[in-house]
Protein backbone atom coordinates (compact mmCIF):
# COMPACT_ATOMS: atom_id res chain seq x y z
CA UNK A 1 0.00 0.00 0.00
CA UNK A 2 1.77 3.49 -0.94
CA UNK A 3 2.12 6.26 1.55
CA UNK A 4 -0.84 8.24 2.21
CA UNK A 5 -0.92 11.69 0.87
CA UNK A 6 -2.38 14.74 2.45
CA UNK A 7 -3.80 17.52 0.03
CA UNK A 8 -4.94 21.37 0.19
CA UNK A 9 -6.30 24.11 -1.52
CA UNK A 10 -7.88 27.49 -1.85
CA UNK A 11 -10.93 28.34 -3.79
CA UNK A 12 -9.19 28.62 -6.68
CA UNK A 13 -7.48 25.31 -6.24
CA UNK A 14 -10.76 23.60 -5.26
CA UNK A 15 -11.43 22.13 -8.53
CA UNK A 16 -8.05 20.95 -9.27
CA UNK A 17 -7.84 19.08 -6.10
CA UNK A 18 -11.07 16.84 -6.08
CA UNK A 19 -9.85 16.10 -9.81
CA UNK A 20 -6.84 14.88 -8.38
CA UNK A 21 -8.49 13.07 -5.37
CA UNK A 22 -10.44 11.07 -8.12
CA UNK A 23 -6.90 10.37 -9.75
CA UNK A 24 -5.18 9.24 -6.42
CA UNK A 25 -7.98 6.85 -6.15
CA UNK A 26 -7.70 5.31 -9.36
CA UNK A 27 -3.73 4.95 -8.40
CA UNK A 28 -4.86 3.23 -4.92
CA UNK A 29 -3.58 6.15 -3.32
CA UNK A 30 -4.81 6.78 0.27
CA UNK A 31 -5.15 10.78 1.07
CA UNK A 32 -6.51 13.03 3.25
CA UNK A 33 -7.70 16.52 3.05
CA UNK A 34 -7.67 19.86 5.14
CA UNK A 35 -9.61 21.48 2.47
CA UNK A 36 -11.23 24.27 1.29
CA UNK A 37 -14.77 22.34 0.78
CA UNK A 38 -15.66 24.86 -1.94
CA UNK A 39 -15.20 27.56 -4.23
CA UNK A 40 -16.08 30.07 -1.30
CA UNK A 41 -13.07 33.04 -1.39
CA UNK A 42 -10.28 31.80 1.28
CA UNK A 43 -6.84 32.37 2.11
CA UNK A 44 -4.25 30.09 0.41
CA UNK A 45 -1.56 30.23 3.77
CA UNK A 46 -4.26 28.66 5.67
CA UNK A 47 -4.04 25.35 4.02
CA UNK A 48 -0.41 25.75 2.23
CA UNK A 49 0.42 25.50 6.31
CA UNK A 50 -1.45 22.75 7.44
CA UNK A 51 -0.23 20.52 4.80
CA UNK A 52 3.34 21.64 5.51
CA UNK A 53 3.22 21.32 9.38
CA UNK A 54 1.93 18.04 8.54
CA UNK A 55 4.72 17.02 5.83
CA UNK A 56 7.39 18.71 8.60
CA UNK A 57 6.10 16.84 11.53
CA UNK A 58 6.26 13.65 9.47
CA UNK A 59 2.41 12.61 9.77
CA UNK A 60 2.39 12.37 6.18
CA UNK A 61 5.48 11.53 3.97
CA UNK A 62 3.93 13.73 0.84
CA UNK A 63 1.49 16.20 0.16
CA UNK A 64 -0.78 18.61 -2.37
CA UNK A 65 -1.37 21.91 -2.73
CA UNK A 66 -3.11 23.60 -5.49
CA UNK A 67 -3.87 27.35 -5.60
CA UNK A 68 -4.66 29.75 -8.09
CA UNK A 69 -1.02 29.52 -9.57
CA UNK A 70 0.59 27.25 -6.94
CA UNK A 71 2.83 30.40 -6.39
CA UNK A 72 0.92 31.56 -2.90
CA UNK A 73 1.07 27.85 -1.35
CA UNK A 74 4.62 26.79 -2.33
CA UNK A 75 5.74 30.23 -0.95
CA UNK A 76 3.98 29.03 2.02
CA UNK A 77 4.87 25.69 2.46
CA UNK A 78 8.89 26.46 1.61
CA UNK A 79 8.96 28.04 5.23
CA UNK A 80 8.34 25.04 7.03
CA UNK A 81 11.83 23.50 7.72
CA UNK A 82 12.38 20.17 5.89
CA UNK A 83 9.37 20.89 3.58
CA UNK A 84 10.46 20.95 0.29
CA UNK A 85 7.39 21.93 -1.98
CA UNK A 86 8.11 22.17 -5.62
CA UNK A 87 5.53 24.69 -8.26
CA UNK A 88 5.57 21.75 -10.63
CA UNK A 89 4.15 23.26 -14.51
CA UNK A 90 4.97 19.79 -16.90
CA UNK A 91 5.86 16.71 -16.57
CA UNK A 92 9.70 17.05 -16.51
CA UNK A 93 9.92 19.15 -14.12
CA UNK A 94 7.35 16.35 -12.18
CA UNK A 95 10.44 13.86 -12.95
CA UNK A 96 13.28 16.07 -11.92
CA UNK A 97 11.62 17.56 -8.62
CA UNK A 98 11.60 14.03 -7.34
CA UNK A 99 14.48 12.39 -8.76
CA UNK A 100 16.77 16.13 -8.08
CA UNK A 101 15.48 17.61 -5.36
CA UNK A 102 13.29 15.36 -3.28
CA UNK A 103 10.32 17.40 -3.56
CA UNK A 104 7.97 16.20 -0.41
CA UNK A 105 5.36 18.40 -1.16
CA UNK A 106 3.70 19.11 -4.98
CA UNK A 107 2.19 22.53 -5.44
CA UNK A 108 0.03 22.94 -8.79
CA UNK A 109 -1.95 26.32 -10.25
CA UNK A 110 -5.68 25.41 -10.50
CA UNK A 111 -5.91 28.67 -13.42
CA UNK A 112 -2.82 27.82 -14.46
CA UNK A 113 -2.37 23.68 -15.59
CA UNK A 114 -4.48 21.90 -17.86
CA UNK A 115 -6.58 19.27 -15.66
CA UNK A 116 -5.21 15.89 -17.85
CA UNK A 117 -1.19 17.13 -17.67
CA UNK A 118 -2.17 17.56 -14.01
CA UNK A 119 -3.41 14.16 -13.41
CA UNK A 120 -0.21 13.15 -15.71
CA UNK A 121 2.12 15.20 -13.28
CA UNK A 122 1.02 13.69 -10.32
CA UNK A 123 1.27 10.24 -11.49
CA UNK A 124 4.81 10.97 -12.35
CA UNK A 125 5.80 12.89 -9.35
CA UNK A 126 4.17 9.68 -7.18
CA UNK A 127 6.05 7.37 -8.69
CA UNK A 128 9.65 8.93 -9.45
CA UNK A 129 11.63 8.01 -6.67
CA UNK A 130 14.95 10.37 -5.33
CA UNK A 131 17.87 9.82 -7.40
CA UNK A 132 20.62 10.50 -4.33
CA UNK A 133 24.46 10.79 -5.13
CA UNK A 134 25.64 14.17 -5.96
CA UNK A 135 21.51 15.29 -5.69
CA UNK A 136 21.69 14.04 -2.61
CA UNK A 137 24.52 16.30 -1.02
CA UNK A 138 22.83 19.42 -2.69
CA UNK A 139 19.69 18.40 -1.01
CA UNK A 140 21.20 18.44 1.98
CA UNK A 141 22.63 22.19 1.94
CA UNK A 142 18.96 23.54 1.05
CA UNK A 143 18.19 24.10 5.06
CA UNK A 144 19.27 27.18 6.51
CA UNK A 145 17.97 26.44 10.60
C1 LIG B 1 -6.57 33.69 -5.26
O1 LIG B 1 -7.22 34.65 -6.02
C2 LIG B 1 -5.11 33.58 -5.72
O2 LIG B 1 -4.42 34.73 -5.38
C3 LIG B 1 -4.47 32.36 -5.09
O3 LIG B 1 -5.19 31.22 -5.42
C4 LIG B 1 -3.04 32.04 -5.52
O4 LIG B 1 -2.94 32.02 -6.93
C5 LIG B 1 -1.97 32.79 -4.87
O5 LIG B 1 -0.79 32.58 -5.13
Amino acid sequence: MPDPVILGSDHAGFALKERLKAALDRLGVPWDDVGTTSEDSVDYPDFGHQVAEAVATGRFSRGILVCGTGIGVSITANRHPGVRAALVCDEEAARQSREHNDANVLALGGRTTDPARADRILEIWLNTPFAGGRHGRRVAKIETR
